[in-house]
């Protein structure tokens, strides 16, 4: 049956299912609902079933016999029972039909067993042959319980063979796109393996677990009290007994393999519970529970937040008004990366709260979970870490992905090279074009191994079990993830490792270190440590983001009629460079119950509107203000007169390069800003609306959206769905502090 370049347009075919059930009924009622094809014919050794499906407009005609209706067909649907396939194929094989203009797919959920049926039926695996699975269904079987719609954006999984004529392949692809499914191609043995654990291994532990349970004296009890946990775990179990009987029987050596690894953590827990082992407990549930929350992001190679990460959003921010209200902005993100590496390694069980929920957090979080760190929580904020120690760490199953975080990459570089395993470093679009040259070159002098792409760009492999050695480095920039990754590596080091750096740089690093009793030497832009010491568990209060403060610290400066009341706001003397620069341009700032907060100064910020005026920023508050600058040149195109700054080359590098970033949204708005190699001079004037780009920059996002409050008309930002690596609950907070955002969001399908 040679593939003819002349098959039918899918309008203009006949398709004929055969075999009634459920999925072959679904399918028809779904082709004939949507107009797909020319018409739907169906074949069923259940004649009950086919008068069924024709009294209710599934199908439109079922010839009398099997040959008859083949003849008519122009693809072929095969949605028997999977052991009936190769007796099928058989029989067609038998037919006298022209097959030159015929396409066959099939529905079972094994494929191997197709392609070896086709050949013993063919003597060949032939051109027209498309296998395909669709992964959809449900408990319900037989033809009333077609469905039209159980395809509508669930995945048909297809296995071309290497004889399938691309023809046909567009045809069955074609086939299924029209009943909304989204198709992919699979190799037929990846297939076999992948379906075994996700479908046909829980459906045997259902089928068991009821079987058993039924089996017991006390059956009545346990089914009449039996409530949610028992009825969601084997809804399954009430699927079709001779599909699954065929299936394990199909696929039965990749079921096998799949049971003996649940076997194997079967038994672990079994340890687990009789001996009372909380930690290993804890460890699987903790895991088990991030998995099952995230695993769509997580296949998806995204991160954590699922809602936000699997959409695209966009923002519309309404023109002026008001900010007033008393909030707290939430953890903050260098502290909250720490609090997990630090606890993790840290001898005993480690307290963090105010733990910033966001996805680079959470990506730091994950990563140690995928090193068998044991973490519960995050809830509301609160984090506790069961320390493995230096050296309790295990090699993860695969790359650990650290989606758009920066700091998590870099510090996690210094830790890892220290490793007695091998790993890799993974991240999103934005995170993949970051120099990392920066922390893999002092590494490989203090003794790592680290693979990257050409420039120095991730992913990061990272060769474990070598011994490094401390070194002595003058850093070219100033960077508190430079220093933070050094220092995290001289913890494993043999002797002394010092950084100096040409400006000074966020501390929480050193701080921290000091916190779990691990001493380090600090003075001025110098910090040293020495390896062989060890962490000590301790409690974190993590004080509010102050990155995400100065968002609303501008919004109160430049709005009219603004008085806003940050609360517990993290003022390190290494991150209140937006403070300074706001007051030197003239804002009215004052900070309200100053304490110490587990090594950390904190305090409330009240922000009251004021007239801002441009001013030259001073370069030593660059360092300490480097992640605020996108806010602050929304305040200095707010300012009376001309804002210049310079020495800020790293803001080219950052989530985008911001300069760039801030520059275009800017003139867009009207403002006149004139990006300059290493920073920029803005001209305060008026602002008008606009259609802003953020380059997926959570800061440029959310720098837009402040302008907002003194545009003339509305501002709309693309790409915002990244404001959850800092700051999710964002657009929410700025609401009912005045702003006027509305969120629009577009569901990726890609
Ligand atoms: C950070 C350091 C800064 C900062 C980043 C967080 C940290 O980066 O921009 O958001 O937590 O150490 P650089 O060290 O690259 O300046």
């Amino acid at each position: 049956m040679a593939d003819k370049p002349s098959l039918p347009l899918l309008s203009d075919s006949t398709v004929l299912v055969i075999g009634l059930g459920m999925i072959g009924g679904s399918l028809a009622a779904a082709l004939k609902q949507r107009h797909a094809c020319h018409r739907v014919l169906a074949w069923d050794r259940d004649r009950q079933s086919l008068a069924i499906a024709l009294e209710r407009g599934i199908i439109d005609s079922y010839p009398d016999s099997l040959e008859l209706a083949v003849d008519e067909a122009d693809i072929l649907v095969l949605a028997v029972p999977i052991l009936g396939i190769g007796s099928l194929l058989k029989e067609l094989v038998g037919l006298e039909v022209d097959w030159s203009r015929k396409v066959i797919t099939d529905v079972g959920s094994c494929k191997q067993i197709v392609l070896e049926s086709a050949r013993n039926a063919f003597g060949r695996l032939p051109e027209n042959l498309v296998p395909g699975h669709p992964i959809a269904g449900s408990e319900r079987s037989g033809v009333l319980a077609a469905n039209p719609d159980l395809f509508e954006a669930h995945k048909v999984i297809l296995t071309p063979t290497e004889q399938s004529a691309e023809k046909a392949i567009n045809r069955v692809t074609g086939l299924w796109a029209a009943c909304g499914a989204d198709v992919l191609h699979m190799d037929v043995a990846h297939h076999d393996e992948v379906l075994a654990k996700t479908s046909h291994l829980p459906h045997l532990l259902a089928f068991s677990l009821v079987d058993t349970l039924a089996g017991e004296k006390d059956n009545q009890d346990i089914f009449r009290y039996a409530a949610g946990g028992f009825r969601d775990f084997t809804r399954i179990a009430a699927s079709d007994p001779t599909m699954w009987h065929d299936v394990f029987q199909a696929n039965r050596q990749a079921v096998l393999e799949a049971l003996d690894a649940f076997r194997e953590g079967l038994d672990t827990l079994y340890q687990a519970v009789s001996s009372g082992d909380s930690q290993t407990m804890r460890g699987i549930f903790t895991r088990a529970r991030a998995a099952r929350e995230h695993f769509t992001s997580m296949l998806e190679n995204q991160a954590y937040l699922k809602p936000m990460t699997n959409s695209q959003l966009t923002y519309v921010a309404q023109p002026g008004g008001s900010v007033r209200g008393d909030i707290r902005v939430p953890g903050d993100k260098s502290i909250s990366h720490r609090s997990i590496m630090l606890g993790a390694l840290a001898q005993g069980v480690t307290e963090v709260d105010g733990f910033l929920e966001g996805e680079d957090a959470l990506a730091t979080l994950q990563a140690f979970r995928d090193m068998g760190v044991v973490i519960e929580g995050p809830h509301n904020g609160r984090v506790i870490i069961y320390g493995v120690g230096l050296y309790g760490l295990k090699q993860p199953a695969g790359p650990l992905y650290l989606g758009n975080a920066g700091t998590a990459m870099r510090l996690m570089a210094g830790l890892m090279a220290a490793q007695r395993f091998d790993v890799e470093l993974t991240g999103d679009e934005s995170l993949s074009k970051r120099p990392m040259g920066r922390v893999v070159d002092p590494l490989r002098d203090m003794g790592a191994e680290i693979e990257t792409m050409p420039e120095g760009r991730p992913p990061l492999k990272i060769h474990g079990g070598r011994s490094l050695k401390g070194v002595s480095y003058p850093m070219p920039m100033a960077s508190a993830q430079v220093k933070s990754c050094l220092l995290l590596a001289g913890l494993y080091a043999e002797g002394e490792t010092s950084v100096t750096e040409p400006g000074v740089t966020r501390d929480h690093t050193e701080r921290m270190l000091s916190g779990f009793g691990y001493p380090v030497a600090v003075e001025a832009n110098h910090a040293a440590l020495s390896g062989g010491g060890s962490l000590t568990a301790t409690t974190i209060d993590i004080p509010a983001d102050i990155s995400s403060a100065a968002f609303f610290m501008v919004a109160a400066s430049i709005a009219p009629d603004s008085d806003v009341l940050l609360k517990h706001v993290g003022i390190n003397p290494t991150r209140t460079g937006v403070i300074d620069i706001l007051r030197l341009m003239g804002a009215d700032i004052t900070l309200d119950n100053e304490q110490t907060v587990g090594g950390e100064p904190v305090a409330d910020i009240r922000v009251r509107s004021a007239q801002l005026k441009g001013i030259e920023i001073p370069q030593e508050l660059v360092p300490l203000a480097i992640d605020e600058f996108p806010v602050l040149f929304v305040a200095a195109a707010c300012a009376e007169g001309k804002t210049l700054l310079r020495g800020a080359e790293e803001l080219r590098v950052k989530e985008s390069d911001r300069i760039q970033s801030m520059a275009d949204g800017l003139q867009a708005l009207g403002v006149d800003a004139r990006p300059l190699p290493d920073g920029i001079e803005i001209l305060g004037g008026d602002m008008g609306g606009a259609t802003i780009d953020s380059h997926g920059d959570h800061r440029i996002a959310m720098a837009f959206a402040v302008a907002a409050l003194r545009a003339s008309d509305e501002i709309i930002i693309k790409d915002c769905s990244n404001v959850a690596t800092s700051f999710p609950n964002f657009v929410e907070l700025a609401d009912s502090v005045g702003f006027r955002l509305k969120v629009i969001e577009k569901i990726r399908r890609d």
